[in-house]
């Protein structure tokens, strides 16, 4: 695995996770933004598979998703993907939540192993970001030396991000917009590519972009949304997203039958969900270990309950209390603390003690 530590500051490096497809690591969270196992590969497997499309939304009219923690747009490229393979006829609008603008704005050139069969995805992105893409007060911060990464960006794009090396500033031709669907279109219809899409009624989606603490975004956001997907930091890490008081604003903005994914197992976030007023479910990768979580409002829709053991896990040991934050606006390191705090005050049994006494009485059994 190359790491290349020359962009952002040094805060995030960008890797080859091994799919192929690139993923990022952020050095200040020491913390992985995809898994290193495949960036392309965990979207789909921990966040657009758990929601059963076909049989939940095909026959919707509309579908309002919301993506919190965008970063480089695995999962809302993925969810386009299934969109697209399904061919879902209805309209389609993507709430981006992502504090890093940067980021949301290279997710359309990124290596992500959509561009030979799927190339409409990345167009469908950087239609919709074009406006913020190439407006003046991006041309001086770090977004264009991220696009010159030879490594990591699709050769493809290259020739619509032209960089005026002395200035920093950046000539885009006239009309890239167009070219740019030409070329895709070029791209789809060649005979080198197996897959000969059909046009795609690109208009279908609408994107809004939200470049804010998404604990900001989620208190002025109304409406409902069909499906959520949560993709913060590690909980022990970051917990801001993680806490009960986010969790029931995602609560207030569920439709009855959205279902919210994440890639978490975490009992204490699993804890907060439940304490907002979800039904909570797990899923499992291909080797039937457990990758993450899905909450609903409509217990039908979850189809892996929780079990006794799991409930233990998270009502009876110090591994389920739930972050909290109560303004939605405290530091990471004042909710850990107030975490710590009830942990002592609680005094419950550790989670290793708890595991080894279930082991225990499944011997005795
Ligand atoms: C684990 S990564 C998610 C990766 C992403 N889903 C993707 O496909 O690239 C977490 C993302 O959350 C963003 N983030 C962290 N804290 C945030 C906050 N408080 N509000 C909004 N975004 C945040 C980071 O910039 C990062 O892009």
């Amino acid at each position: 695995m190359k790491i290349d530590s020359s962009i952002f500051n040094d805060t995030i490096n960008f890797i080859f996770t091994k799919d192929n497809s690139v993923g990022l690591f952020n050095t200040v969270v020491n913390d992985v933004y995809h898994s290193i196992y495949g960036a392309k590969e965990e979207a789909e497997q921990k966040f657009v598979k758990p929601l059963n499309f076909k049989k939940n939304y095909l026959q919707n009219k509309e579908l309002k998703i919301l993506d919190i923690c965008f970063g480089i747009g695995y999962n809302t490229k993925a969810l386009i993907k299934t969109i697209i393979q399904t061919k879902y006829k209805g309209k389609v609008s993507i709430d981006i939540l992502e504090n890093n603008k940067n980021l949301v704005l290279i997710s359309p050139f990124i290596k992500d192993g959509y561009f030979k069969q799927y190339s409409e995805i990345s167009f469908i992105l950087f239609d919709r970001l074009f406006k913020d893409l190439y407006s003046k007060d991006t041309s001086s911060n770090k977004l264009y030396s991220m696009l010159k990464s030879k490594k990591h960006i699709e050769p493809f794009y290259r020739p619509l991000i032209k960089i005026n090396e002395s200035t920093g500033s950046v000539y885009i031709p006239q009309q890239a917009n167009k070219a740019f669907l030409h070329n895709i279109y070029y791209h789809c219809i060649s005979q080198r590519n197996k897959r000969v899409p059909k046009p795609l009624n690109y208009s279908k989606f609408i994107f809004n972009t939200y470049f804010d603490d998404a604990r900001n975004t989620i208190k002025m956001l109304s409406g409902t949304y069909d499906i959520i997907f949560l993709d913060a930091f590690t909980p022990t890490k970051q917990p801001l997203l993680w806490t009960v008081e986010f969790f029931k604003e995602l609560y207030r903005l569920a439709d009855a039958n959205c279902q919210l994914v994440t890639y978490s197992n975490s009992a204490a976030v699993r804890h907060a969900m439940l304490e907002s007023g979800f039904y909570v479910g797990k899923f499992f990768d291909n080797k039937n270990r457990q990758c993450g979580t899905i909450a609903s409002k409509n217990n039908n829709l979850i189809l892996n309950k929780l079990n006794d053991y799991d409930l233990g896990l998270i009502f009876d040991t110090n591994a389920g209390i739930y972050y909290s934050d109560k303004n939605l606006s405290s530091s990471c390191e004042d909710i850990i603390e107030d975490h710590n705090k009830r942990k002592l005050e609680l005094n419950l049994l550790s989670s290793s003690s708890y595991i080894k006494a279930k082991k225990w009485s499944k011997i005795n059994e």
